[in-house]
C-alpha cells in the first residue's frame, strides 16, 4: 500500500504541468513543421501545375471516338497539342482541353440573360469530404466549360491549400471575404483571385475569416439583415461567373447560414455511417430552427427557394456498416439523396496527400483500376450538378 502511494508520488512528482505558454509553443512548432511541408510540397510558390492530357482524355470528355481526333482537330481548327518526345501521343494543356469542350463538347451552356447560379457545399460534421466534393466539382464543372468561382469559407483554409496557396503564410485578411464583411468592400468582387486552373477562379480563406461570426451578428444592432449578407456581395458575380460553389467549415456558423441563404443549390456530402447520418439529421433541425428564428424578422425569407438539395454518400465502403446505414439515409432524404455514390478510394486518398483531386491527376496514378473506381462516379456527380444547374437555367 505504502509503496503504491509512493509509485503515485514520484508521478506526481515528474508530471509535467503544460502551461499557456506550453501551448503557445506548440502552436508556433507546429506552424513551423507545417510551413516545412508547404515549402517541400509546393515550393516554389506557386508550384501547382494543372496536369497535362492525352487525346482518350478529350474523347472521353467531348463524347467522341479518340480516333477522329486529328481530323476533328483540323476541321473545327483546335489545337493538336504536343507531340510527346519518342511516342506517337499527343499531350494537352488544361486550356486546349477546355477549348475542345467548348467547341465539340455537347454540355449546356449559361443562357443569355441568366444569372450565375451558387452552390453551398455544407455539413457541420467534420471530414466528410466538403472540401474534396466542392473542389473536384469546381474542377469538374470547368472541365466541363464553365466558368466557375469557388468561395472557401471555413478558417482551416483547405481549399485554399488545395489550390497550393498556404492559408496562413500567403493569406491576408484583404485576400478574404473579410473587407466586404466589415463593410469596407461594396461586394466581394476585390477578392476573386485566378489560379492555376484554366477558367476557375479563388476567394481565399484563412483563419482571420473567424471573426465574421462576430461581425455578422453584431450587424442586427444597425438593423442590417446580417442573414443575407453574403447573397448581397456575390451578386456582381453571378455576370462573371456560371456557377459559385461555397465551401464551408464544419459548423452552422453565422457564415454557413448566410452561405446557404445565398445559395440556390446545396450539396450535402454524407459517409453512410450512423454517426454521420445522425449529425447530419441534427445538421437540419438546427438549420430549420435558425430559419424559423431569422423569418420572425424578415418574412420575406419565406419566399425562399432551391433550385435543389442533394445529399451525396461520400467515403463509401463495401462494409457491413455502410451496408446498413445506406437505407436510413435514402428514408431520411427520400428525393434529395443522389443517386450517386462517391466511393472511399485508395485514388482520392492518394491524390490527396498531395493536396489534389482526382482531376489533378490527368492520368491514373497508382493502378488504372483505382483511379477509374473514383474518376467515374465524380464524373456523374459532376455531370449530375451540371444537368441540376441546367434545368435551373430553364426553369
Ligand atoms: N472518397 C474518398 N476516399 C478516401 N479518402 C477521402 C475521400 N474523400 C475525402 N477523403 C479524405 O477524407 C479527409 C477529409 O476530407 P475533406 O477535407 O474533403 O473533408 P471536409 O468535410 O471538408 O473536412 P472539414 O470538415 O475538416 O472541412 C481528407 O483527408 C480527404 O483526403
Ligand atoms: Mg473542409
Amino acid at each position: 500500500m505504502l509503496d503504491q502511494v509512493t509509485h503515485v508520488e514520484n508521478k506526481l512528482a515528474e508530471l509535467e504541468r503544460v502551461t499557456l505558454d506550453d501551448l503557445s509553443q506548440v502552436a508556433q512548432d507546429a506552424r513551423s513543421v507545417l510551413d516545412q511541408v508547404h515549402r517541400i510540397m509546393q515550393h516554389p510558390n506557386p508550384a501547382k501545375t494543372p496536369p497535362t492530357f492525352q487525346s482518350p482524355y478529350i474523347a472521353e470528355l467531348c463524347k467522341i471516338d479518340k480516333g477522329h481526333i486529328r481530323h476533328l482537330a483540323e476541321k473545327h481548327k483546335l489545337p493538336y497539342g504536343t507531340k510527346i518526345p519518342g511516342s506517337k501521343a499527343h499531350e494537352y494543356t488544361l486550356e486546349e482541353v477546355i477549348q475542345w469542350v467548348n467547341t465539340l463538347g455537347n454540355y449546356p451552356k449559361r443562357p443569355e440573360g441568366q444569372q450565375g447560379l451558387a452552390i453551398a457545399v455544407v455539413n457541420y460534421k467534420g471530414g466528410v469530404a466538403k472540401t474534396s466534393t466542392a473542389v473536384a466539382l469546381a474542377q469538374g464543372l470547368s472541365l466541363r466549360g464553365l466558368k466557375v468561382l469557388l468561395i472557401d469559407q471555413d478558417g482551416q483554409g483547405t481549399a485554399t491549400q488545395m489550390f497550393g496557396i498556404n492559408p496562413e503564410e500567403h493569406v491576408d485578411y484583404e485576400h478574404t471575404i473579410m473587407p466586404y464583411i466589415e463593410e469596407d468592400q461594396p461586394d466581394l468582387r476585390y477578392a476573386v483571385q485566378p489560379t492555376y486552373w484554366h477558367n476557375l477562379s479563388l476567394i481565399p480563406a484563412a483563419s482571420v475569416i473567424l471573426a465574421a461570426e462576430f461581425s455578422l451578428p453584431a450587424k442586427a444592432a444597425k438593423k442590417v439583415d446580417f442573414w443575407n449578407f453574403i447573397k448581397r456581395g456575390i451578386e456582381p458575380l453571378r455576370q462573371e461567373f456560371d456557377v459559385i460553389i461555397f465551401d464551408t467549415s464544419p459548423s452552422l456558423s453565422h457564415l454557413t447560414m448566410n452561405t446557404m441563404l445565398a445559395a440556390d443549390g446545396l450539396v450535402m456530402p454524407c459517409p453512410p455511417d450512423a454517426l454521420d447520418f445522425a449529425s447530419s439529421v441534427q445538421f437540419w433541425g438546427l438549420f430549420d430552427d435558425l430559419l424559423r428564428a431569422f423569418r420572425k424578422h424578415d418574412p420575406n425569407l419565406a419566399a425562399k427557394t432551391y433550385a435543389f438539395m442533394t445529399v451525396v454518400m461520400t467515403k463509401v465502403q463495401p462494409s457491413e456498416g455502410h451496408r446498413l446505414v445506406k437505407p436510413w439515409l435514402k428514408q431520411a432524404y427520400g428525393r434529395h439523396i443522389n443517386v450517386l455514390e462517391i466511393p472511399e478510394s485508395a485514388a482520392a486518398r492518394m491524390a490527396a496527400a498531395q493536396l489534389k483531386t482526382i482531376y489533378d491527376l490527368g492520368k491514373a496514378e497508382g493502378t488504372v483500376e483505382a483511379y477509374r473506381r473514383f474518376k467515374e462516379p465524380m464524373d456523374k456527380f459532376c455531370d449530375d450538378i451540371l444537368e441540376k444547374i441546367a434545368l435551373a437555367w430553364r426553369a
